[in-house]
């Protein structure tokens, strides 16, 4: 029996040393002496690019400045890695990072697959459309009709809130929040399912739009997605959440996030070269 314990001892030790049995050097990221982080910069104000006078984009949102936070609080660096929503999921599902900060709804069909922190902000949910074809919809049902292309993003909860509130609907799925705005603009979508704080601000830009209903969603809080069953991390990442409600850093950060979102900014991924796309592509 000593032996056994002996040995087991000896392998976690092993473990500690080496491996941090799967993650990091120190066990608690995927990279020693970082957080790894990432995020889908379509959603302003949650996280976009701001733009300079040059035209020079910089990650922005309240999410971005969080993200910085939490990192500063847990003594870590910081890297962000931008990517479309669903890859977001699926990188923190296989984790290969350490959280993601992408404007999370604590969807319980994710729970199986990564943690949620405690809730830092909410909204609500929204259909949106030009203001021409918002008197088409004056309740939900108005657009559960085969005839109508209504747009979600590829991942997220809208998808199960239009499949909810319009079955009937030919339910379009497109990767970027950008994409969907686009095709709604054209006259493509006629209409959408997108997060009331996201779509209040496309509208700013685009005062064609408007939102004709709002839509009802239990959960209308927001997460921070964590790997999957690393406890250590995830209560770091709810004491620093606690910490930047408590010492008003986090209702700065959405400040400046609304502020910096109407100005000059870029929603959607950039080039090989860091730079923003000259055309429009997925
Ligand atoms: N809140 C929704 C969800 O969790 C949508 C989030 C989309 N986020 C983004 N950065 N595009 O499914």
């Amino acid at each position: 029996m000593k032996k056994y314990i002996a040995m087991i001892l000896a392998v976690l030790m092993v473990c500690g040393l080496f491996a941090g049995c799967g993650a990091s050097g120190d066990g608690l990221t995927v990279k020693k002496g970082k957080l790894t982080v990432a995020t889908s910069p379509d959603f302003a104000p949650f996280e976009f690019y701001s733009l300079d006078d040059a035209g020079k984009p910089t990650l922005a949102g309240f999410d971005i400045a969080l993200a910085q936070y939490i990192a500063d609080y847990m003594g870590l660096e910081l890297e962000i890695i931008p990517m479309d929503f669903d890859g977001t999921l699926s990188e923190l599902t296989s984790k290969k990072v350490d959280l993601s900060m992408a404007g999370y709804s604590p969807d319980p069909a994710r729970e199986n697959s990564m943690d949620f922190s405690d809730v830092y902000y909410t909204s609500g949910q929204s259909f949106l459309c030009t203001k021409e074809n918002a008197s088409k919809f004056p309740t939900i049902a108005d657009a559960n009709k085969p005839e109508y292309q209504l747009g979600v993003q590829i991942g997220s909860i809208q998808y199960g809130l239009a499949q909810e509130n319009t079955p009937e609907a030919d339910i379009v799925q497109l990767s970027k929040v950008t994409d969907i705005i686009a095709e709604v603009l054209s006259g493509k979508l006629d209409g959408a399912f997108v997060e009331t704080a996201v779509a209040e601000t496309y509208m700013k830009s685009y005062p064609e739009l408007t939102i004709a209903l709002d839509v009802s969603y239990e959960k209308d809080g927001y997460v921070i997605g964590v790997s999957k069953g690393n406890d250590a991390l995830l209560t770091s990442v709810n004491e620093a959440i606690a910490k930047a409600k408590e010492d008003g850093s986090l209702a700065k950060f959405i400040e400046e996030a609304n502020v910096q979102a109407s100005s000059n900014t870029f929603e959607g991924l950039l080039d090989a070269q860091g730079g923003v796309p000259t055309e429009t592509s997925n």
